[in-house]
């Protein structure tokens, strides 16, 4: 079986964005991969303190990602759910992907740009050197497939450059330790699917829906209670026009587009099959639909989220058995990728 990697940082307000991007996907491959999920909390450090909230806002939101995925319905017995920091192994792999990837490759990182701002200089090195930490998740489990939003696309290209640089660069020690064909570390795929792998802000149609606008209006976060959902749908952006009954009427109109988005992923259904249903229909019928579909999809995750985070005990050692069972396989792969790089170690 196949095995699945995906992270989320636990840096709070996680979002209809999150949910649609990344949890719902995360959910459906438990069927046919094994599968890590993850919380990155060492991805959150990063970021300036205010950003992940300081050591209890971290701690709490480590757990609100937790229950999140749980009350999503990923289950943390069939599948391994943990803490990013808990598995040392992840720190480790990373130095040696530092050694692997170039500074081009990291200098042509657009979503450094985006966080690092105008002000680079004093941007943290571990922002710089993000995308290689993520790499060393999905490659210290030999993962094969890796869900999330587009907004992730270029990291994964990086992370299939480094696995192939390795590759190459110690071809022949990968072979002289058995591993004939010479591809120690698979190229991880990404899976970018479903009609919402980019979450418009309800705001503005032409931004991503993100955990660190300042509005909270531009994003429906997955603690919100029914009125609040009710409320931030009515008041999102659209245009005057009716709904087309085609998709190519939505090209022009972002707002529109998104909603639909949003409506087809939370019902399972595609973009064209919402049109037949809403073209040519008023928007405020589209979106009391809209909002009764968001408050039946999501009040049950708040509250089974709300339940969960109550009994921070219970979580933490959900977190620490899924730490063990990916230590396992992460403690094989670092003894191999030593092995093969020339670290001498007790055997
Ligand atoms: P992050 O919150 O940056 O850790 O992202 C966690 C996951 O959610 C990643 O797979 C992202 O690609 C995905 N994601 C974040 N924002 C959005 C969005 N606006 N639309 C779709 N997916 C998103
Ligand atoms: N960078 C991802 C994000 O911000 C989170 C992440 C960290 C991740 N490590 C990962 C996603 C490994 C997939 C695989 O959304």
């Amino acid at each position: 079986v196949e095995r699945v990697f995906s992270g989320i940082q636990p840096t709070g307000n996680l979002h209809l964005g999150n949910y649609l991007g990344a949890i719902i996907n995360f959910v459906k491959l438990q069927e046919t991969h094994n599968c890590l999920y993850c919380v990155v909390d060492m991805h959150a450090l990063t970021q300036p303190v205010e950003v992940w909230g300081g050591p209890a806002g971290l701690a709490h939101n480590t757990r609100e990602v937790t229950a999140a995925f749980i009350a999503s319905g990923i289950d943390p017995k069939k599948h391994i759910v943990f803490n990013q920091s808990q598995v040392h192994e992840h720190a480790e792999l990373t130095w040696i992907f530092n050694c692997v990837a170039r500074v081009g490759w990291l200098n042509r990182m657009t979503q450094f740009k985006e966080k690092a701002g105008k002000d680079r200089e004093n941007a943290s090195v571990g922002l710089y050197d993000y995308p290689v930490l993520m790499a060393a998740d999905i490659l210290l489990y030999r993962a094969t497939h890796v869900p999330v939003g587009e907004d992730q696309k270029q990291h994964l290209e990086l992370s299939r450059d480094i696995a192939q640089k390795f590759n190459n660069d110690f071809g022949d020690s990968i072979r002289s330790h058995g591993h004939d064909d010479g591809m120690f570390f698979p190229l991880p795929e990404p899976l970018i699917t479903g009609p919402a792998t980019r979450v418009m802000s309800l705001r503005d149609g032409t931004k991503k829906m993100s955990k660190s606008d300042a509005s909270d209006n531009s994003r429906i976060n997955l603690t919100d209670d029914a009125d609040t959902i009710a409320q931030k749908i009515r008041k999102a952006k659209t245009d005057p026009e009716p709904l087309p009954s085609e998709e190519k009427g939505l090209e022009t109109r972002p707002e529109a587009d998104n909603l639909v988005g949003i409506f087809a992923a939370l019902s399972g259904r595609s973009k064209a099959d919402v049109l037949r249903e809403f073209g040519g229909g008023q928007f405020s019928n589209f979106k009391n639909s809209l909002v009764e579909l968001c408050i039946a999809k999501l009040s049950p995750i708040a509250s089974e989220m709300k339940r969960l985070v109550a009994d921070p005990g219970h979580i933490d050692a959900i977190l620490v058995d899924g730490a063990d069972r990916a230590r396992a396989i992460a403690a094989e792969t670092m003894k191999a990728t030593k092995d093969i790089v020339g670290f001498v170690r007790k055997s």
